[in-house]
């Protein structure tokens, strides 16, 4: 079976998971966590080399202040139990988004993470945080902006790797698979760019339910489909050879 290279998940449904079940929100949330938990072992276990999670996104800021406060809290809760279990399974912390934003001890935390598990092998697990895709976008015009303002970069050499090489995923593959739970049909602001050709998968599945079988089901669907990446079926077929170039 095909397997994405990079899968990258919007993790959504915490809130009405809990208010299902007349609980406060921040409960989905912690069933979330847990989730995450089996999710990225089961990644790494299948050999999937990128898995990206959107964990808080630029917008969340905008949530109740306790909400926030508590997603923070999960967070470095989560960091503090997990570095033991990422060392363990070769797994190399990531993280996109403007990290500036975060609280200082969380930031703290996340950048120890990432120095101490910066030489492993396996995959490479990116958090997505404060995280919104024209912020990040808007982020890498200004420094090529700078580039320019500079006299480092002539404005006619601006190309797509230009550009690219200035996102917070520079360096990462696009991700070939997009995973949004919650039966909601956006992409609310998430790698924008990155997900150009990327397939996407929906499903009804709140986060806190989303189990491993779950994750298998959507890998099933996406090894059905055909990428074509604008070509067509045909020319797929015949190879590379024949076709020529293309991206
Ligand atoms: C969306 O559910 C989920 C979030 C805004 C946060 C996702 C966070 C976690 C799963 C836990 C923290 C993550 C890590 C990596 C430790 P929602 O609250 O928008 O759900 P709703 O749409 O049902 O209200």
């Amino acid at each position: 079976m095909s397997l994405p290279r990079h899968l990258a998940i919007i993790m959504d449904g915490n809130g009405r998971w809990a208010q299902q079940r007349a609980l406060p929100r921040i409960l989905g949330h912690r069933q979330g966590v847990e989730v995450v938990r089996d999710i990225v072992e089961e990644c790494s276990r299948l050999g999937i080399g990128w898995l990206t999670l959107y964990a808080f996104s630029h917008e969340n800021w905008g949530r109740p202040e306790d909400e926030v406060g508590a997603l923070m809290d999960l967070l470095a809760t989560y960091l503090g139990k997990e570095l033991e279990s990422m060392l363990r399974h070769g797994i190399r912390l990531h993280v996109i988004g403007d990290i500036a934003r975060m609280p200082s001890s969380v930031r703290a935390m996340l950048l120890e993470t990432v120095e101490r598990t910066r030489d492993q092998q396996g995959m490479v697990l990116t958090l997505a945080l404060s995280y919104g895709s024209r912020d990040e976008l808007v982020r890498a015009v200004r420094s090529l902006a700078g580039a320019i303002a500079a006299g480092e970069l002539n404005p006619a050499d601006i190309d797509e790797q230009a550009l690219a090489s200035r996102l917070d995923t520079a360096g990462l593959p696009d991700p070939d698979l997009l995973i949004r739970t919650s039966g909601e049909m956006r992409i609310s602001n998430f790698l924008l760019w990155q997900l150009a050709y990327t397939e996407l998968y929906f499903t009804e599945t709140l986060w806190p339910d989303f189990k491993p079988a779950h994750l298998h089901e959507a890998l099933q669907v996406y090894a059905q489909r055909e990428r074509r990446f604008g070509l067509t079926g045909e020319q797929l077929r015949e190879g590379p050879k024949e076709r020529g170039d293309c991206h």
